[in-house]
């Protein structure tokens, strides 16, 4: 990809220059000593955002809710939980980045609300205007008289995506939790509420949001059609990958949806001259995430984050990485690796490939996303059914729990080596803490004696991404093999040029990246690499060894 001939560093704005850090409120810090995290408890933590280098904060939801989905069943969309602190701490927090040049980026969980919303209570009680605020049905009749959902929509969570409500007689749409209800976007008032809810939260000041599960944002209008089977695997009939889900995904008639809430945030930036950033959680193809950006959406790129080990190699890396960028036209890429919903780093390829991971994401070119922990190869937990949590793994009962479940993922960050890691004072974090902490922690890996550790590496690394070569200059992929993969970025302007060569593989890989110049000189490599390697050190490109999970940045 060639560098953009109108793109400098000055023209970039605040959330292309970024690395973003997802905060999961629940797991960072507990400041009121009840084991689950707060918004205290992150002002608390700030200083580890100026100690990395990242710019912005992405929190997932705080806001009012009976937390049957951990906050993303909303009682209030436009308060602070209680279990979270208030909104005076919430405005504190916001005050507290910006004195530290760090930006705030809210979930915006526009598709549903919890079932104790006072708008479906009302619906429920068809009060007007509420009665057609959620996605109501009289269901159909089967054989035996009896009342059935009007088609076979699954919940992403595994079942009927529709739920009998008894007191008014009717099924509602619920494409997550049964206490999830879909909201009605076919009602213009609806369509506007969601608007306010953007408009209060951008006057508190904040700078962006991330737009919840846009892809059931919207589902047909017509209910009496089945979802055809998914063709492409041998799935259990409850589980939502069994359907091929054409009336409830990525509908277009939701699409103008995203424009309006891009519109709204255009109305900020055009008050106070400041840029808002909108990214959009889609799972989707590179193509259809184009879709996404002629609505105004910077939609997440999750090939990364769907990437499993066994489907990792140099080559892989660039055929997903080369198709994000030949597909996206003026577009601006938005790398992940890993979220709240999915295994963690070290889980889904081993711990000696999280370095190099992150090598990988923070010298790409594009705004790089960061879920608490992966800074420091933090791993998933092990929760038994019995104490399982989360409500996607519950439901899918004893024997697929595993496969489902979220907890391992989520569970409290670690800070040091004391008693659950710094994380809480209560004897019960609502999540275990993970038992290697005494050695994975912040306070640890933060060496004062030079060594290399991946919070050190994750460092280094985000003060390299500022260089001009990494922010903004072209990509242009060199050796790529089943173990390495290799890129050169390039500052036009400076002439600046590094070589970023990855080994993803199972065995080690001798390359040669001669050409010109011969030499070059190590700038960063990662802890595995280290051992052979250092800063400063000049190395031949002619033969190059680099181990499974070695990593380097070289200056050309
Ligand atoms: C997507 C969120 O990332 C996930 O955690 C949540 O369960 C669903 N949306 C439903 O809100």
């Amino acid at each position: 990809m060639q560098a953009r001939p109108d793109e400098s560093p000055e023209s970039l704005q605040w959330w292309q220059k970024t690395i973003v850090y997802q905060i999961y409120p629940r797991s960072f810090q507990d400041s009121s000593g009840n084991g689950v995290g707060d918004i205290p408890g992150i002002i608390s933590r700030l200083d580890h955002f100026t100690y990395l280098g990242v710019g912005a904060i992405w929190l997932s939801p705080f806001y009012p809710s009976p937390q049957l989905d951990f906050g993303y069943d909303i009682s209030d969309f436009c308060d602070v939980d209680p279990l979270f602190g208030t909104l005076q701490d919430f405005d504190n927090l916001v005050k507290e980045c910006h004195d530290r040049d760090i930006k705030v980026i809210v979930d915006f969980v526009p598709g549903h609300s919890s079932h104790l919303h006072p708008w479906f209570q009302k619906s429920v009680r068809r009060e007007e205007p509420y009665t057609d605020y959620y996605v109501w049905h009289d269901g159909k009749t089967g054989d035996n008289g009896e009342r059935l959902p009007p088609n076979n929509w699954l919940s992403v969570f595994g079942g009927s995506s529709w739920a009998w409500n008894e007191e008014r007689g009717q099924f509602y749409f619920r494409p997550f939790l049964p206490e999830q209800p879909k909201l009605n976007y076919r009602n213009p008032r609806v369509v506007e509420e969601m608007k306010n809810v953007l408009r209060f939260w951008m006057s508190r000041g904040v700078d962006g949001v991330r737009v919840d599960a846009v892809s059931e944002i919207m589902e047909s209008a017509d209910k009496s059609q089945d979802e055809p089977c998914n063709m492409k695997g041998d799935y259990p009939q409850d589980q939502y990958e069994y359907l091929n889900h054409i009336h409830t995904s990525m509908h277009p008639e939701g699409f103008p949806l995203i424009r309006g809430w891009r519109d709204v945030m255009d109305e900020y930036e055009k008050k106070d001259g400041k840029s808002r950033f909108m990214v959009i959680e889609i799972y989707a193809p590179a193509k259809s995430r184009n879709v996404y950006r002629e609505f105004g959406g910077n939609p997440f790129n999750m090939d990364l984050v769907d990437l499993e080990r066994s489907g990792l190699s140099g080559q892989s890396l660039k055929s997903l990485i080369e198709e994000e960028y030949s597909n996206i036209g003026g577009g601006w890429p938005t790398f992940v690796l890993g979220n709240h919903d999915r295994n963690r780093l070290t889980f889904r390829f081993g711990r000696e490939f999280a370095d190099v991971l992150n090598m990988l994401l923070l010298t790409l070119k594009g705004t790089p996303t960061t879920y608490y922990g992966e800074e420091l190869a933090m791993s998933n937990i092990e929760v038994s059914f019995e104490d399982t949590q989360d409500p996607f793994g519950k439901n899918m009962g004893p024997e697929r729990y595993e496969l489902f479940s979220r907890d391992p993922c989520r569970s409290p960050m670690q800070w040091d080596n004391t008693r659950h890691a710094g994380f809480t004072k209560s004897d019960h974090p609502w999540l275990p803490v993970h038992p290697d902490y005494a050695n994975c922690n912040v306070k640890t890996q933060t060496k004062s004696d030079g060594s290399s550790t991946s919070l050190t590496l994750y460092k280094a690394l985000a003060t390299l991404r500022q260089k001009p070569a990494f922010l903004c200059g072209g990509i242009e992929f060199a050796i790529c093999n089943k173990e390495v993969f290799s890129y050169i970025r390039e500052d036009k302007t400076s002439g600046e040029r590094y070589l970023v060569a990855l080994n993803v593989g199972k065995v080690p890989a001798l390359s040669d990246f001669s050409g010109s110049p011969v030499n070059a000189t190590v700038e960063i490599c990662t802890c595995s690499a280290s051992k052979r390697l250092t800063t400063g050190q000049t190395v031949s490109l002619q033969g190059l060894t680099l181990n499974p999970g070695d990593g380097v940045v070289l200056k050309l």
